[in-house]
């Protein structure tokens, strides 16, 4: 595969962009290599500065459930910006996009809309503290939830500790406003609530973490931790930014059962452009400015382009209730890739999956997980070092994983039963040349 072009653009990046890159993994740094630059998509392919075409998985990291270009988003954002494309006013699209989106979600009475997912959890945390006085903040080892300070951190040495940072540029003393606990493992929530729980203010999680992998959760797990927050007033927070659309119209609050007081959403309600929100209880949404002291704003916020983006998007979903059929193709599509990496001869593979959402367990041959990988320590060793052969070999057969073993992979309604044959047919060879590690 040649990358010449994209080779000499990355070059030049480098020169004057952190890395090359504008968000880390796009670097390419955890599979080595150079970057590919896009120069356009369509559809579920990628091309590239030199040419070369991909059958995208990686779908812009989650947004495009209906793949690129969808058309009726696009019409919908060519007729927004005939109306101007910012007014920094109130306006009735937003107002609209809101009620449509609040009719399917019954756990939320108010929602507010931001410019990211990174954005809509920052400002749901400041709400929870604001709502309880409380500063204390759970979140769970192997979630991500953007790049909010408090949340850049790692577990300390305990089963529920205080947390250190995890990025530079973090001050301890934010870094020890957050407690870690691990992901399945109910003694160490109890243990967290009974040492923490009333100083707690917020306990967030995605409901299925998607961003170390994709760690499956028991439901018992999430109904536990939805007991204790209740139990103790502690805000419970599901980060539906990767979920939230994508495994059902309510996402994983509607899956599980489960009643968030507050949900943070932000991916595929911007059908492709910068939008999050959050939402939730009436009592707690209150407290945000203007009606209320918790202070929040946002030049570009509800952008009406956006907003048009979302719109569309939401109108889609609802008109085409796309997920059941999304799940069949990725069992059938995962089933199909699984049964070849069984015939691996110098790693094994176990894929897990939910929905349209998919992830590959690299292990050496013979060291498959026994069972359903839910926590990080799970992960085996040799991950990273066989995902980037992986991945490789893929990416020279013209398809576009994410550039992360970390990472999950995502279908979209896009991609055609000949798209994932395609791939399907390429991964016999790709698998078979993967060296072992
Ligand atoms: C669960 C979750 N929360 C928050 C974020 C941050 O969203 P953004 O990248 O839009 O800031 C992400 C991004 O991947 C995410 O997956």
């Amino acid at each position: 595969m040649n990358l010449q072009k994209s080779a000499e653009l990355f070059e030049r990046s480098k020169k004057i962009v952190p890395g090359g890159v504008h968000s880390p993994v796009r670097g390419f740094r955890g599979v080595g290599g150079t970057p590919v630059f896009v120069e356009s998509a369509n559809g579920v392919r990628l091309k590239d500065v030199d040419g070369n075409e991909y059958v995208d998985f990686c779908l812009s990291w989650g947004p495009l459930l209906f793949g690129h270009q969808d058309m009726e988003i696009g019409e919908a954002v060519k007729s927004a910006l005939t109306r101007g494309w910012s007014y920094g006013a109130a306006e009735r699209y937003s107002l609209e996009f809101a009620e449509d989106m609040i009719k399917h979600l019954p756990f939320i009475d108010e929602i507010r809309f931001v410019n990211s997912g990174t954005e809509a959890v920052m400002s749901a945390l400041r709400v929870a503290r604001g709502y309880t006085k409380r500063d204390l903040v759970l979140k769970f080892d192997g979630c991500y939830h953007g790049h909010v300070d408090s949340l850049l951190v790692r577990a300390g040495s305990g089963l529920a500790e205080m947390a250190s940072p995890d990025s530079a540029g973090v001050s301890a003393s934010t870094a020890a406003e957050t407690l870690v606990c691990p992901l399945d493992n109910e003694q160490a929530l109890e243990e967290v609530f009974v040492k923490y729980g009333d100083k707690l203010a917020a306990a967030i999680i995605e409901p299925l973490p998607a961003n170390n992998g994709l760690l499956l959760q028991r439901n018992e797990f999430l109904k536990k931790l939805e007991v204790l927050c209740n139990k103790h007033g502690t805000v419970l927070i599901l980060d539906e930014v990767i979920s939230g659309f994508r495994t059902a119209l309510g996402g994983m609050a509607e899956i599980t059962g489960i009643k968030p007081d507050l949900v943070t959403y932000g991916k595929i309600i911007g059908g492709g452009f910068p939008v999050g929100a959050y939402g939730g209880r009436r009592e707690i949404m209150d407290m945000v400015a203007p009606a209320g002291p918790v202070y929040q704003a946002g030049t570009l916020s509800a952008n009406p382009v956006a907003m048009a983006a979302g719109h569309a998007m939401l109108k889609k979903i609802v008109r085409e209730n796309p997920y059941a059929k999304l799940a069949e193709t990725g069992k059938w599509f995962t089933n199909e890739l699984q049964a070849i990496a069984d015939q691996a001869p110098n790693f094994s593979l176990h894929i897990q999956s939910f929905g349209s959402i998919s992830w590959m367990v690299c292990a050496p041959k013979g060291q498959k997980p026994s069972s359903t990988v839910r926590s990080i320590e799970a992960i085996p060793a040799q991950q990273k070092a066989i995902y980037a052969q992986i991945f490789h070999g893929f990416l020279d057969e013209g398809v576009y994983f994410a550039p992360s073993g970390y990472e999950v992979g995502f279908l979209s309604t896009a991609h055609t039963k000949g798209d994932l044959e395609l791939v399907i047919e390429k991964a016999k060879k790709v698998f078979a040349s993967v060296k072992a590690v």
